[in-house]
């Protein structure tokens, strides 16, 4: 016996732990609907619901009094138009949280995706060019009015997951020239197209409309040097945090970023890895608790700082 004598009680194995998973370093995604005046409960996702203006603060309010310390903000607007104009409205949802959140709860972290896919009449992260490909251009102009818009309205971190080109510098320069340089950008830095995110289309009201495919700009998964290049893309155009997405398929793009950045990590467990631990508990098929402990535990093993989840609640319950 050798090995096993560094596992014999729950002390010892404690005592020997390398990786410890915090509720400090988790961030929970919620979704405002801007127009619901009731939470409304996500199908695809049992437990998380779309909130309203006002119902998100008492979620946050909880949150908080768990121990969570950072949120992560989406917006359904009422009205998609093809330049995704509700995005930008410093009245939006989004906004309007933001400010609320900042005043109640000074010192959470709030973060705000920044892509247009909620809010375009196609579903698509950007305008599309007669041709129907995505309009570089267009897309970074429309990414910086709402990078803006969520500063002025006092986040702290600005999370842009549409994988434009050249986004972080336009964005960085952007918040830097119109006095918000203490904003922080967390980039989306490698952003698989992934069939993960199946369940977030509902929750973020993008789904039905939506036709057509992200292969265009995410990541095809079969790629690794590819994230590396995406990743130095973004330090170089001046990313706080680099993030990987989906997390447990792609642990080892994780591991190997760890490897090659002093940035902070971020990974995130998607809709769909929240959706298939649900669905194997409800059917008996797993223990939840333990399959949450293991799958972040896993994704602090493989080197993120923060991980954003649907299960940080949860998972500050426990
Ligand atoms: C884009 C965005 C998506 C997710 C986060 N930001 C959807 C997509 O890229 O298709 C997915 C998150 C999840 O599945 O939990 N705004």
């Amino acid at each position: 016996m050798d090995l096993m004598r560094l596992r014999q009680s729950a002390g010892i194995r404690a005592l020997m732990s390398e990786t410890q998973v915090s509720a400090s370093q988790l961030v929970m995604p919620l979704f405002i609907h801007e127009g619901i005046s009731e939470p409304r409960p996500v199908a695809a996702m049992p437990g998380v619901f779309q909130h309203s203006v006002d119902s998100v603060v008492d979620e946050v309010a909880e949150l908080v009094g768990l121990g969570i310390r950072a949120v992560l903000l989406f917006g359904i607007p009422v009205e998609k138009t093809p330049t995704a104009d509700a995005a930008f409205n410093p009245n939006g949802g989004v906004q309007q949280v933001i400010s609320v959140l900042k005043q109640k709860f000074p010192e959470l972290v709030v973060m705000a995706d920044c892509c247009l896919c909620e809010y375009s009449a196609d579903g698509h992260c950007g305008p599309r060019d007669s041709a129907g490909n995505i309009d570089l251009e267009k897309t970074l102009i429309i990414l910086e009015k709402v990078a803006l818009s969520y500063a002025k309205a006092g986040v702290d971190i600005v999370a842009p997951s549409g994988m434009m080109d050249g986004m972080i510098a336009r964005l960085r320069s952007a918040l830097d020239q119109n006095g918000f340089s203490r904003t922080l950008l967390m980039s989306y830095a490698v952003k698989y197209a992934s069939a993960f995110y199946g369940p977030f289309r509902e929750a973020a009201g993008s789904g039905d409309h939506f036709v057509g495919h992200r292969k265009d700009h995410q990541m095809n998964p079969a790629q690794i040097r590819e994230a590396f290049r995406e990743a130095q893309a973004d330090v170089d155009q001046g990313a706080d945090i680099l993030m990987v997405k989906p997390g447990l398929p792609y642990l080892d793009v994780l591991a190997q970023l760890r490897q090659r950045h002093d940035l902070p990590l971020a990974v995130y467990q998607v809709s769909g890895e929240y959706a298939m631990i649900k669905a194997a508990a409800a059917a008996g098929a797993l223990d939840e608790r333990a399959a949450i402990q293991e799958t972040l535990t896993a994704f602090r093993r493989a080197g993120a700082d923060l991980i954003i989840t649907y299960f940080a609640k949860d998972y500050a319950r426990l």
